[in-house]
């Protein structure tokens, strides 16, 4: 089967009953009604802050799914934004208001990090790293290298003292941020070990409801996560070889080997077909092989017009008074 014939979902332009905002970011399309958020994963797939040209057969299904998966698992443990996942396509839950930094932590030297080390920088984000590390080695204990939340262009590393100081959270804030950062990151490296995974390194958005931080967006996903092979890790490390990564990073990687950064004046190229189709299927083995459970695509050929009756049904059994 080609992605000609497998229906993708690339943009959505719903008028829900009561809508007071609709945003369009990267990869999801939102819509807001009062304090209620209905998140819509598309199968856009963007690199280095970039929307490419084609979608990805079965991303956003992949992506919602495992997203709620992890939301649901970690909700004891953490507070967290989601409610209900009415079509596979979609996320409802409360919307936050968001606190404009991203809680990136990292328990291997890998990609930006990695980067960093090896120009010799031993601190990155007001974090210093040990002497000696070698690309993917293991942290003495995940570090906490945040970014900025850019509303436009790139994010940027930002230090807990220049987050402080500039007073984008409390010092008490900040403290709920790491615990949970923490919290979410060791269930997400244990959820991931018993499938065989290592959680390399991930980010968590965070926000306010109604007084209370919560956990938003999409957690230990793909797009927001890298995963290594835990079998044969150390093997590898020790040989000086490269890990196998299961994340976006492949993607990056093709595009980076067809002169392709992201930066000003670079000439985005083209995904052929059976790249789409190569990438549609590593983001489904993922799903499978971090839940343990087989992905049951939903291929209806109109999936726009499915997502839209879905999110009606919920809204109106929400307003029918209970009995
Ligand atoms: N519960 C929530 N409340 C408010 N905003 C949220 C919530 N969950 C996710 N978001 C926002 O929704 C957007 C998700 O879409 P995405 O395609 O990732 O956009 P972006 O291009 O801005 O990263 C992000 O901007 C994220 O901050
Ligand atoms: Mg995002």
């Amino acid at each position: 089967m080609n992605s000609h014939s497998k229906p993708v979902l690339s943009a959505t332009d719903y008028d829900l009953p009561g809508q007071d905002m609709v945003y369009h970011g990267k990869v999801r399309d939102l819509y807001k009604i009062d304090d209620l958020l209905i998140l819509v994963a598309t199968d856009r797939i963007s690199a280095f802050d970039h929307i490419l040209p084609r979608s990805i057969p079965f991303k956003g299904q992949v992506l919602n799914q495992l997203a709620a998966y992890f939301l649901r698992a970690t909700a004891d443990d953490v507070p967290n934004w989601l409610i209900a996942t009415p079509d596979p396509n979609v996320a409802i839950g409360r919307y936050c208001d968001p606190i404009r930094i991203e809680m990136v932590i990292r328990g291997y030297l890998t990609g930006h990090a990695w980067r960093t080390y090896k120009s010799g920088q031993r601190v990155l984000c007001g974090v210093s790293m040990p002497e000696g590390m070698r690309e993917n080695d293991p942290f003495p204990t995940p570090i906490i290298t945040p970014s900025t939340k850019a509303v436009e262009g790139h994010d940027e590393d930002i230090s807990k003292e220049e987050i402080l100081k500039q007073g984008i959270v409390t010092s008490a804030q900040w403290d709920i941020l790491e615990t949970y950062t923490r919290k979410l990151f060791d269930r997400g490296t244990s959820m991931a070990r018993e499938q065989g995974l290592i959680l390399v390194d991930t980010k968590y958005e965070f926000g306010t409801w109604q007084d209370e931080i919560m956990v938003m967006d999409e957690i230990h996903t793909p797009d927001s996560s890298r995963y290594f092979h835990l079998e044969g890790f150390q093997q590898r490390q020790d040989k000086g070889e490269s890990q196998v990564q299961l994340s976006k990073e492949f993607v990056r990687e093709w595009l980076m080997d067809h002169g392709f950064q992201g930066k000003d004046g670079q000439e985005m190229p083209i995904m052929p077909e059976f790249f789409v189709d190569q990438i549609s299927e590593r983001y489904i083995q993922l799903y499978e092989q971090v839940t343990g459970q087989s992905f049951e695509p939903d291929l209806s050929t109109n999936p726009g017009e499915r997502i839209d009756q879905a999110i009606r049904r919920y809204l109106q059994d929400q307003s029918r008074p209970s009995t």
